[in-house]
């Protein structure tokens, strides 16, 4: 009785001492060997770490890491939780990049609270070596009707640039295959659509050399569905709505965009006035009723993707005006010319045969032989 009794009592003190050993941790270490790994893609960085050499083999908690990043395309710190030792984020390599990453433990062996770590940091410096204004500017680039796109600089100082890009699909940077050049200078690249990738980052970085030593390079990135400019809508239906409105009906510009990824201004003008915008989801356009004292009415249509398809602001041209004097207001016009002339006629042949007569009489009177 009293052995089992010390028995029973030594195996809960072992119990409560193997909860408390379990429970005491208190710290947490950092996570070890951070780096931060270039690939090639332009902008696109591998970061890499290890577990906590203390915690590689902690059976009953969650080992989780927190990483941050500045993010120079949007101008602040990014939060990851993951339970993974790698991610990949994108980075403009033109500045430095700056990554941190902590331990995040939490289970049974710290009584259900989460413990941090202190932060593992690294920077990743740019290559700036190269001629101060090398670098290039203004880099504008047009993705036409969804086919080919355009991407030109300012004409630079310097020679030899090149025009390198990478997206997801491929497994390496290319470099641009038709250079657009101003005297043999390169100062853009036409990408063919074979090259091109929407919905996914497109990076591109435009460096090269001259005599004088390396050119600063220099890296964008685009999601090429917000670069989007439609075609000009080609042909314009117009029917009259009673006298007093016209009916508009366009097909959406031939290409390769869909649809439903379209929206449209229309814009008004009477005589010589504002034009007025009107914004449409399909492609008919009402007009309103015409104000009676104008005469001439002008339409045009442009298009652009709308919020569901990109995230742009880039209209197609406009089309050329299309202008209608108004018809009714003309034909009512006219017929009152034709009444008004026919009036005047019978006026004249009345008062012609009326002044033959008095002109008889009169002679008839002076000379009183004739007739
Ligand atoms: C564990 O947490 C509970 C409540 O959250 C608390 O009552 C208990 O004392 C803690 N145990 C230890 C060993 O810290
Ligand atoms: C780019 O390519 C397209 C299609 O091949 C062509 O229509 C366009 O004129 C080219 N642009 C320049 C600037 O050469
Ligand atoms: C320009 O960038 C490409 C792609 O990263 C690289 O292969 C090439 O060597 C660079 N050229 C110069 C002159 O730095
Ligand atoms: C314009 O009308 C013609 C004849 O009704 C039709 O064949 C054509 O498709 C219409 N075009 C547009 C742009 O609606």
């Amino acid at each position: 009785m009293g052995h089992l009794k010390i028995l029973r009592l030594s195996m809960l003190v072992l119990i409560y001492w193997k909860i408390c050993k379990a429970t005491n941790l208190t710290t947490v270490d950092p996570p070890t060997n951070l780096q931060i790994l270039d690939p090639g893609y332009l902008g696109e960085l591998h970061i890499e770490w290890q577990a906590p050499a203390s915690l590689r083999s902690i059976s009953n908690c969650v080992l989780r890491y927190q990483l941050q990043y500045y993010s120079t395309d949007e101008g602040r710190w990014k939060t990851v939780r993951t339970t993974h030792l790698k991610h990949s984020a994108r980075f403009d390599l033109g500045k430095e990049a700056k990554v941190k990453v902590q331990s995040l433990l939490k289970g049974q062996c710290t009584n259900g609270s989460e413990l941090q770590s202190v932060w593992a940091e690294r920077t990743l410096q740019p290559s700036q070596e190269g001629i101060p204004e090398s670098r290039i500017k203004n880099l504008a680039c047009v993705f036409y009707n969804w086919e080919y796109m355009e991407c030109t600089w300012q004409r630079p100082p310097y020679l030899n640039y090149n025009l390198f890009y990478w997206h997801s699909k491929l497994d390496h940077a290319m470099e641009c295959a038709d250079y657009i050049q101003s005297n043999g200078v390169n100062i853009g690249c036409n990408f063919s659509s074979a090259d091109l990738e929407d919905y996914t980052d497109f990076n591109i970085c435009v460096n090269g050399s001259s005599a004088a030593g390396p050119l600063i390079p220099v890296y964008f990135r685009f999601e090429l569905q917000n670069l989007v400019k439609p075609a000009v809508i080609k042909k314009i239906n117009v029917t009259k709505v009673g006298n007093e409105r016209l009916h508009l009906e366009w097909k959406p510009p031939v290409g390769k965009i869909k649809s439903h990824c379209l929206e449209y201004e229309i814009q008004c003008r009477e005589d010589e006035n504002e034009w007025t915008s009107n914004f449409k989801k399909g492609t008919t356009f009402t007009s309103s009723r015409f104000d009676p004292t104008q005469h001439r009415h002008c339409f045009r249509v442009r298009s652009k993707l709308n919020m569901y398809c990109a995230d742009n602001e880039l209209w197609s041209d406009w089309t050329a005006n299309l202008c209608f004097t108004e018809e009714y207001e003309l034909s009512e016009a006219s017929m009152f010319i034709a009444l008004g002339t026919s009036l005047i006629i019978l006026f004249a042949i009345a008062l012609s045969l009326w002044i033959r007569r008095r002109g008889l009489k009169i002679k008839g009177g002076e000379d009183g032989i004739l007739l």
